[in-house]
């Protein structure tokens, strides 16, 4: 349970001076006592009341300096939104930037008009009103901005805070609670501009992301916190606007993963590093109980092969925050054998399957491309119907990372180049997923809440601002949205005439109204079930249709014709008989 404040709920002020990185501890070992070198961690102030106001404000990031940054009430990170499921969000969104923005709710289930879309950007001066259920699981949010090309530099020059969901069932774990729940937000930022986060993206920048060589931590430079001997909870978010980051601990010791993006995982699993890239969220669990007192560990990025420019790459080795062993206080936290229940979605019930290919087209704007698409504020790529379990295969056809998030739900991976040998981290419900360079990663989706327009955009925010992204539109389940008489009312395979044949049949079929088409598939199986021939695969407009389909070639016994649409699928038996 997060008790009144995450860790210790309050900004701290920072002593001391700038150390460079080089001098954080690179494994465990004994610290000088009482000069714990680096800034202690902050930590962002609860959210208190009903307003967020956006706004420009000056900050002090490095000690004895002031940085100016785009800023929640004054704060940075922003405040922390902690909501129990079940309740409702009631903010006013106050812009008193001088330019557009909208605050999104990151990996929260929100009607359209709540969930921040681009179209939705108020101008400065104005106030937007958000009210909406918590309907989802508990779990580690997070929200900032989306106004159209404005994320990725608001985002970067301070706009993002935590939004933590919390439940019952969640409470009963007995996991490491208040000031041993640790939200930790991870940026980076550039040495050469300090104290300010300048936002000037070269071409570069814009191809790879904008990349920093400084990691602040809950927007803390060479972060150390001081901790016990015992269990604690850390609930990571990546809230950097390109970096990726392969998290571990400079002494290697294991921790347990227990959330990815959409709260708890099913059950705790060991491990020690993961890949976390901009957007995504994963907890662990982590035992400081074998250290002993005046010992350090920390956290840090361990390097990996990546793509760069000149200056930043992507898997440069990092320090992240450095942890203090200085008591004995238990946490009296558990790591529990299992968590929260999990229904793993059946690859067998998929009834629609999408593909997306990443590529990019070389220089200049819009370069990052869905399907061969730059983003259009008011063109509708695709609409998903209700209830349905799609399958979105992602194939990344650059030699980018590509962290692809929908808006409005929460996913699952199926499989990552076809193995559905999966990290700990990428199972279970996700919002965000990694698609490494040349990778093909499928997910298995299903949206049931709301209908309306959402988003399917890559998270390196430059990549988004450049147009890496797609609206698709919610919309009723197939097959009940038609009213019209003298239009079929649903999808129906008629039986085939004649039955028994030889050597060809007629077979009829009807398709209701929908909007804007649907794609029929008409396939013939063999008496194992195994599909043997496509009679019909594209879109239809509503009527009733009829196929002959032509046997002379095959030989006599039993077949069946399955109609495969949205989620409705019918079939009929015919008999061959020469
Ligand atoms: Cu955090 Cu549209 O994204
Ligand atoms: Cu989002
Ligand atoms: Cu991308």
């Amino acid at each position: 349970m997060i008790k009144k404040a995450l860790g210790l709920g309050a900004l701290i002020s920072l002593p001391g001076s700038i150390i460079p990185n080089e001098l954080l501890a690179d494994s465990s070992e004994i610290f000088p006592a009482g000069s714990a070198i680096g800034n202690p961690l902050r930590f962002p102030p609860v959210l208190t009341g009903n307003t967020m106001t956006a706004s420009v404000t000056n900050q002090t990031v490095w000690p004895g300096q002031t940085s100016q940054l785009v800023t929640i009430n004054n704060s940075y990170p922003g405040p922390t939104v902690i909501i129990e499921r079940g309740s409702t969000l009631n903010i006013n969104f106050v812009n008193n930037l001088s330019e557009d923005s909208i605050i999104h709710w990151h990996g929260i289930i929100a009607p359209e008009v709540m969930d921040g879309h681009p179209m939705y950007a108020i101008h400065p001066g104005q106030t937007y009103n958000y009210s909406f259920p918590i309907v989802q699981r508990a779990g580690t949010y997070w929200y900032h901005p989306h106004a159209d090309m404005l994320t990725a530099s608001q985002a970067f020059k301070g706009l993002a805070g935590f939004f933590i969901v919390t439940d019952q069932s969640e409470n009963a774990l007995n996991l490491p609670s208040g000031n041993f729940d640790i939200p930790l937000c991870i940026q980076d930022r550039r040495s050469v501009n300090i104290p300010q986060f300048t936002y000037n993206p070269n071409s570069t920048d814009m191809m790879v992301g904008f990349l920093g060589d400084v990691p602040l931590i809950n927007g803390t430079p060479d972060a150390y916190f001081q901790v016990s001997r015992t269990l604690y909870r850390f609930r990571l978010l990546n809230g950097s606007n390109a970096r990726i980051y392969k998290i571990a601990f400079s002494d290697n010791r294991a921790f347990h993963i227990i959330g990815t993006d959409g709260g708890l995982k099913d059950a705790p699993v060991s491990a020690t590093s993961f890949y976390i890239s901009p957007g995504e969220r994963v907890e662990i669990l982590f035992d400081f109980s074998p250290y002993t007192i005046g010992q350090s560990v920390t956290l840090k990025s361990l390097p990996f092969t990546g793509s760069g420019g000149p200056t930043y790459q992507q898997g440069t080795e990092m320090n992240l925050l450095r942890f203090d062993i200085t008591s004995n206080t238990s946490s009296g936290g558990v790591v529990p054998a299992s968590l929260t229940p999990i229904t793993y979605y059946n690859p067998s019930d998929v009834v629609r399957t999408r593909s997306f290919t990443l590529s990019h087209a070389s220089g200049g704007m819009n370069m990052h491309l869905i399907n061969g698409l730059t983003f259009s504020m008011n063109r509708i790529d695709f609409e998903v119907p209700q209830n349905g379990l799609e399958q979105w295969k992602i194939v990344n056809a650059t030699n980018e990372f590509h962290p692809m998030h929908s808006h409005g739900i929460l996913f699952q991976v199926l499989s990552r180049n076809g193995s559905t040998t999966l990290a700990p981290n990428d199972k279970g419900w996700k919002d965000t997923v990694l698609v490494n360079p040349y990778e093909q990663v499928i997910v298995l989706i299903k949206f049931t809440q709301y209908k309306g327009i959402y988003m399917w955009h890559c998270h390196n925010l430059e990549h988004e601002d450049d147009g890496m992204m797609l609206n698709f539109k919610v919309v009723d389940p197939i097959g009940i949205n038609e009213e019209n008489s003298g239009v079929p009312k649903d999808f129906r395979l008629h039986q085939n005439y004649p039955n028994p044949f030889n050597p060809s049949t007629k077979i009829k079929y009807s398709v209701p109204q929908t909007n804007g088409g649907v794609n029929v598939e008409l396939v013939v199986l063999d008496e194992t079930g195994r599909e043997i021939e496509t009679l019909v695969n594209k879109v239809h407009t509503s009527g009733n249709y009829e196929i002959q389909w032509n046997a002379a070639n095959r030989s006599s016994g039993i077949y069946y014709c399955k109609l495969i649409t949205g989620n409705y699928t019918e079939t009929i038996k015919m008999i061959l008989v020469k």
